[in-house]
């Protein structure tokens, strides 16, 4: 149960789908009012091609969005639950558009081994900080192989983001495996645990808001699909940015002498070398580190984000 999930949609209105806008969505029996609070993509259905920085969708395009309705609706990604996972858009009378559910993550309840919690909530808000801070807060999720770029470029934003006044705070493998999840190694399940409890911590903090960067491998597609569910279900934005550099070109970098370890056979389950790395298949962003500089990187980050973290109604204001 969600008022908010990432849709793609096909839009065959006279009108622009317009960010902002109240509209009648229609998703199972329900039909509830929605609006569109982000769009991520607009592709033009006739040429195939991206269109960018678009404030609307036109006749004819096919987008990626986010929707927030008015109340919470039942909903599955359209991949698990076909029918709990296509809408419907009405403007006005008319069908206007049509689309699938996607991304989204719903926690499994039954992993909640405590029973009588319950969720408290606060007076001051997400909303009240993010005014204060003057910026939206946000999951920034780097992944990529060992030696690939996450923690030296997630310094290097979080200093960027510190400068223009901004909260921003790293989440980073070596750092979290000291502590709070000093528990873990490196095998699957592990790892899974790892990025399970990073992605819960990342949501307090954005909570917060915080701008959390987070840099750890998380090989696994189905570990960062969980992870931005995790986000999606607070209610928060989240991108995955894959820190691209070949497996050759991180060996030869081996900042921490382990691909060596690794290939002697003095390291086991070492992500590329006895264990895996799944390519992300829908990075919201991929920085190739091996042909760029640090700063070339961090740009193209801080660039990516700049729009996305910008406020709807930046007023200050006294709860
Ligand atoms: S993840 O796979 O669970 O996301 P994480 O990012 O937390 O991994 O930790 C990776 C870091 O742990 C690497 O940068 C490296 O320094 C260290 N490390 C030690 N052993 C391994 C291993 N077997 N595989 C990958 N990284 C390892």
């Amino acid at each position: 149960e969600s008022n908010r999930f990432k849709g793609r949609l096909f839009w065959m209105g006279h009108n622009h789908l317009e960010k902002g806008r109240r509209y009648k969505l229609r998703i199972t029996t329900r039909e509830v009012e929605a609006e569109v609070i982000s769009i991520e993509r607009v592709i033009d259905a006739s040429t195939l091609s991206d269109i960018q920085d678009r404030d609307f969708i036109a006749r004819d395009d096919v987008a990626e969005v986010t929707f927030r309705t008015r109340q919470p609706l039942v909903m599955d990604n359209h991949d698990k639950n076909a029918s709990l996972g296509r809408f419907v858009i009405m403007d006005g009378h008319h069908v206007a558009g049509g689309g699938i559910v996607f991304g989204g993550v719903y926690t499994d309840r039954t992993k909640i081994k405590s029973s009588n919690i319950t969720w408290s909530e606060a007076a001051v808000t997400r909303q009240h900080r993010e005014i204060r801070n003057g910026h939206k807060s946000a999951i920034v999720w780097l992944t990529g192989l060992s030696g690939a770029g996450k923690s030296t470029i997630a310094r290097e934003l979080e200093r960027e983001l510190f400068n223009r006044s901004m909260q921003a705070y790293i989440l980073d493998g070596d750092n979290v495996r000291h502590g709070l999840n000093s528990n873990l190694g490196f095998s699957p399940e592990d790892r899974e645990e790892n990025i399970r409890r990073v992605a819960e911590v990342a949501r307090l903090m954005a909570d917060a808001g915080s701008i959390v960067v987070t840099a750890f491998i998380a090989p696994y597609i189905a570990d960062r699909r969980r992870a931005r569910e995790i986000a999606l279900e607070g209610g928060l934005d989240f991108y995955l940015v894959h820190i691209n550099a070949s497996l050759e070109t991180c060996e030869a970098r081996d900042p921490k002498d382990l691909y060596k370890k690794a290939r002697a056979g003095e390291i086991q389950d070492f992500t590329g070398i006895d264990a895996p790395y799944e390519i992300p298949e829908n990075p919201d962003l991929v920085v190739n580190t091996e042909n760029q500089t640090l700063s070339e990187s961090v740009a193209e980050i801080l660039e990516f984000l700049r729009p996305k973290l910008r406020l709807d109604e930046p007023e200050m204001f006294a709860i």
